[in-house]
């Protein structure tokens, strides 16, 4: 069994179906990837992963116990965080105050004992930040906020963080940057589940990349077979993997 499977999960808004019997997994260690054209469902099965969504069929297992009927905050005290596509983020807070609301919830539901304001200097260094912690949120570009959520989703110290689209806003260096970010975490010992459309990104960090088109997974493997499967060059049809999309 992996940390995170996802069984045969279906979700329909009325008559569309938007995920068909969708199964992947993700494990600690390893940068996951999920990619698809627009529209695809990737957004839409992080919602249901985390529970922000309830799906029409189909399980998700965290550590083999089954997250279906778990509201999404105790989904995070299991130890599942996220970041959203469209940032969610306190904007009139300081990145400092953004870690600590994290840190002092988890501290609230954690039993370790440390004190959550010692870690959220180290955990903003972590992502790069430390120059920006006094400023507020609603200061930063769009790159630097997207760090700030990922911080933030540290601080309740998960053991799978789901990413949607971490470096959308970011330019190439902030890229980069990212990537090293994704894989020091998962050599610590965190499953990592993207969902990215800056295709390159996703050949670099990834371990496993599972492809969803329309609804369905069409291919998964890793990045040297992902970028040469036909139904995969098929999806993507006028876009090269070798660029964002
Ligand atoms: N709350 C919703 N109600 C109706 N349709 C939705 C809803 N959320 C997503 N969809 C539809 O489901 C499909 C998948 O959307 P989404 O998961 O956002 O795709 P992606 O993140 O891969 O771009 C799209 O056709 C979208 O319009
Ligand atoms: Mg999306």
């Amino acid at each position: 069994m992996s940390l995170l499977e996802v069984d045969k999960i279906s979700m329909r808004f009325g008559g569309h179906v938007a995920l068909d019997a969708v199964t992947l997994h993700a494990d600690p260690g390893l940068v996951t990837a999920l990619i698809g054209p627009n529209g695809a469902g990737k957004t839409t099965l992080f919602n249901v992963i985390c529970g922000l969504l309830s799906p029409s069929s189909g399980d998700v297992y965290l550590d083999n116990k089954s997250l279906t009927k778990l509201k999404p905050y105790k989904r995070a005290r299991l130890g599942l965080a996220r970041t959203f596509q469209r940032l969610e983020l306190w904007s009139l807070l300081t990145v400092r105050e953004n870690v600590q609301v994290a840190a002092e919830l988890r501290a609230g539901f954690g039993s370790d004992g440390v004190d959550p304001r010692s870690e959220i200097e180290s955990i903003v260094e972590r992502v790069g930040l430390s120059d920006m912690i006094d400023h507020r949120v609603d200061e930063l570009p769009t790159g630097q906020a997207r760090l700030v959520e990922i911080a933030r989703a540290l601080a309740t110290k998960p053991r799978l963080l789901l990413l949607d689209e971490p470096a959308s806003g970011l330019d190439d260096q902030e890229s980069e940057g990212l990537g090293h970010l994704l894989r020091e975490l998962a050599a610590d010992g965190l499953a990592v589940l993207i969902v990215e459309h800056d295709v390159q990104l996703v050949m670099d960090v990834s371990d496993h990349i599972f492809v969803l088109d329309f609804g369905r997974v069409i291919a998964n493997g890793d990045p040297a077979s992902i970028r040469t499967d036909p139904a995969v060059l098929a999806a993507y049809l006028g876009s090269s993997l070798e660029q964002p999309s």
